[in-house]
């Protein structure tokens, strides 16, 4: 089976936890979660990094620090990972759901404005599938409505927005380090902020509100969301990667937008985009597959499967999930995409050969 994501290692990996295991220093103590949380925000180019044990506790931790509570309303794309949703919930605030633009498949900026009411206290766009969201237009809404931005960059690192990297527009933006993830720590997250107020209650709400002048005093009510020594080991090898990463599934993306094009040019597939302002990190290639197919999209993830090749669809809009039904509204292209996407096999060690096998599946499948 050729997989969906792979995480790739080199012996720095193994030597640095190796290290943590021999120092001992295996829980959120030791020099990797520092070193992880410097190094990844200089990479990305903003001030404090808050490393936290996923990305949907990062999250949580953002919108906490933002002070989103009960009443709140939080403008979230309709297509997304749950987790981007399921935070605002953790907060006691209510989930608005913002349709897809169709042509890149994150947040429509121009659904947003009608959605804001005097409750919306935050915007939190989705870099989707590694695309960027137009930031543009949604920083002038931010401003004009006085609204916080989180950018969900958990699907994104490295990815850039008119030359400049995402996770670097909002107040605070967020990252996930799962397996699957451009860099892993396993599982893992991190805050990112040039806020040095937002980082510093981060860092303590990360630590159950503990005052770190006063050890056992908790000022109020926090998490106990800190990353562990050997997840940061794990995360200072893979750093170092990072570009090399990205430049790989560049090349694999391009591979399949060569391979692909003829069918997308009959109207029998769309291809992942990629913005003329948008540099893409193509976390996961994905196509769109249409109605001319012969086949459904679910039958089609079985026919790869058949032939040992991994997919996966695309996250369901989320007012169509039981907790989240009541808030539907008009939300026909996240629908629409969702029920067509496939995410294809995109780890940076493929080969041109299994790519070129992949296509060739694709081919049969739609049999032209
Ligand atoms: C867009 C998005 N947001 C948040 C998360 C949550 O990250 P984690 O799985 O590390 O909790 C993910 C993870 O897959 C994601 O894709």
């Amino acid at each position: 089976m050729i997989p969906i994501a792979e995480p790739v290692f080199d012996e720095e990996e193994l030597n640095n936890v190796i290290k943590a295991v021999k120092t001992g220093w295996i829980s959120s103590k030791g020099e990797f979660v520092e070193e992880f949380e410097h190094n990844f925000a200089e990479y990305i180019g903003v001030k404090y990094g808050v490393a936290t044990m996923n990305g949907t506790a990062a999250l949580h931790l953002a919108l906490n620090a933002l002070n989103i509570e009960k009443g709140d309303e939080v403008l979230v794309p309709d297509l997304s990972f749950i987790a981007t949703a399921n935070s605002v919930k953790y907060c006691n605030a209510k989930p608005i759901f913002v349709d897809s633009h169709p042509d890149y498949w994150c947040i429509d900026p121009d659904k947003i404005e009608d959605l804001v009411s005097s409750k919306t206290k935050a915007i939190i766009p989705v870099h989707i599938y590694g695309h960027p969201c137009d930031m543009d237009p949604i920083l002038d809404i931010s401003k004009e409505k006085n609204l916080f931005i989180i950018e969900d960059a958990a699907e994104a690192h490295g990815t850039r927005y008119k030359n400049r990297m995402v996770g670097t527009f909002g107040e605070i933006s967020c990252y996930s380090f799962f397996a699957n993830k451009i860099i892993t720590t396993g599982e893992g997250g991190m805050c990112l902020t040039d806020n040095e107020e937002l980082y510093e209650k981060m860092k303590i709400s990360r630590d159950h509100g503990m005052n770190p002048d006063k050890r056992y005093w908790h000022d109020f009510v926090g998490f106990n969301y800190r990353m562990t020594n050997l997840q940061a080991a794990v995360g200072v090898a893979q750093l170092k990667k990072i570009d090399k990463f990205i430049e790989r599934k560049r090349l694999i993306a391009n591979w399949y937008k060569k391979g692909l094009q003829e069918l997308e040019e009959q109207g029998y597939i769309g291809l992942h985009p990629e913005l003329p302002w948008a540099k893409s990190i193509f976390w996961m290639y994905s196509i769109l597959i249409n109605k001319n197919c012969k086949i459904t999209r679910d039958q089609f993830i079985e026919k790869l499967k058949e032939n040992g090749i991994d997919s996966r669809p695309f996250f369901y809009p989320a007012h169509v999930l039981p907790m989240y039904e009541f808030y539907s509204k008009n939300l026909k292209n996240a629908e629409d995409i969702s029920s067509k996407g496939i995410n294809l096999p995109t780890s940076p060690i493929l080969e041109k050969n299994q790519i070129d096998f992949i296509i060739k599946t694709i081919k049969e499948i739609i049999n032209i």
